[in-house]
């Protein structure tokens, strides 16, 4: 899919997250002349993307700047009330500002932008640095179709974009798919510990879970078949995965159980940070 911005890019920090996505969009043919790269000290994969393509790269901008279609803000939440306000000066009528800094509100963007500003809130996930991310995302009343299509493409480079309908929704957004990542990654870690424990060795055990998971993780994907369906698909009455499914789906203390608990703990951590 390729990636028809009609005006430029603005990024705002260009780090692990930030990086990922400029690279997702002159993967999709973003013209290097349409995205201007703030950032006091631009390293790794993103500086050498930005010399060998001669995407202009400063700590900052000024009012010389004509005003970006997007500002991209994608620094640390703790930066954000230092960078922002100098960066919401670039915005001009028609720009949106999409943020992907986990915990910090609409609100605490437009306080910077003149009344009236186009806004959205995102939250991306780590699989983002191989293009399969996925990021859910609000916009605020002022935000138009064209600036939502434009903030879609841009996030849309690296994976998935959905949207959700009010911004109390982005918490539970961060406790699925933000933070889920480390949960499948403990899955893996948890299965591995278990193999050692039933007598194989801690690098087959390792192996083997590591495999497991993403095998399973990309069946899943590229089958498009339901994960209910996967699974019933695996388990015989009365086999191996039926005995070991019994006791992963005990009534009470089973995984739905402690999954509900952690996605609650998590979002309920979210509200907290962005108070
Ligand atoms: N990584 C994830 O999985 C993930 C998921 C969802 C949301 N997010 C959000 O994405 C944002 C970035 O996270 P990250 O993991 O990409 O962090 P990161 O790798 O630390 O990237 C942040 C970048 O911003 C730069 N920066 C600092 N001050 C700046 C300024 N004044 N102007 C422009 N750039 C500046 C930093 O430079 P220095 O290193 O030199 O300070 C760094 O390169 C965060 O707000 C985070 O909440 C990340």
């Amino acid at each position: 899919m390729s990636l028809n911005l009609n005006g430029s890019v603005v990024l705002a920090g260009a780090g692990k997250m930030g990086g990922a996505m400029l690279a997702g969009w002159l993967d999709r043919g973003l013209l290097p002349s349409q995205v201007l790269i703030q950032e006091p000290h631009l390293t790794g994969s993103a500086l050498e993307l930005a010399q060998r393509r001669g995407i202009v790269a400063r700590a900052t901008f000024g009012s010389e700047t004509p005003p970006p279609a997007v500002i991209v803000v994608a620094v640390k939440p703790q930066v954000i009330d230092e960078v922002f306000p100098a960066l919401a000066k670039l915005a001009g009528p028609e720009t949106v500002v999409v943020s992907i800094a986990a915990g910090k509100t609409i609100a605490s963007f437009e306080r910077y932008l003149p009344a009236g500003a186009a806004v959205v809130r995102a939250m991306p996930n780590t699989p983002a640095a191989i293009g399969r991310g996925i990021t859910g995302a609000v916009a605020n009343s002022h935000t138009s179709a064209a600036q939502r299509a434009n903030c879609e493409a841009l996030l849309g480079a690296v994976g998935e974009v959905v949207w959700v309908p009010s911004e109390d929704l982005i918490d539970a957004v961060t406790a699925v798919s933000g933070s889920g990542p480390a949960y499948v990654f403990l899955l893996a870690e948890a299965l591995a510990e278990a193999g050692v424990a039933v007598g194989l060795d801690p690098a087959t055990a390792k192996r083997l879970a590591i495999a497991t998971v993403s095998g399973a993780g990309e069946l899943m994907h590229q089958s498009g078949i339901e994960p209910t369906t996967l699974r019933q698909n695996v388990t015989s009455p009365g086999g191996t995965t039926a005995a070991a499914l019994n006791v992963l789906m005990r009534d009470g203390d089973g995984l739905r159980e402690l999954m509900l608990e952690a996605v609650q703990a998590a979002q309920k951590r979210g509200r907290e940070l962005g108070r």
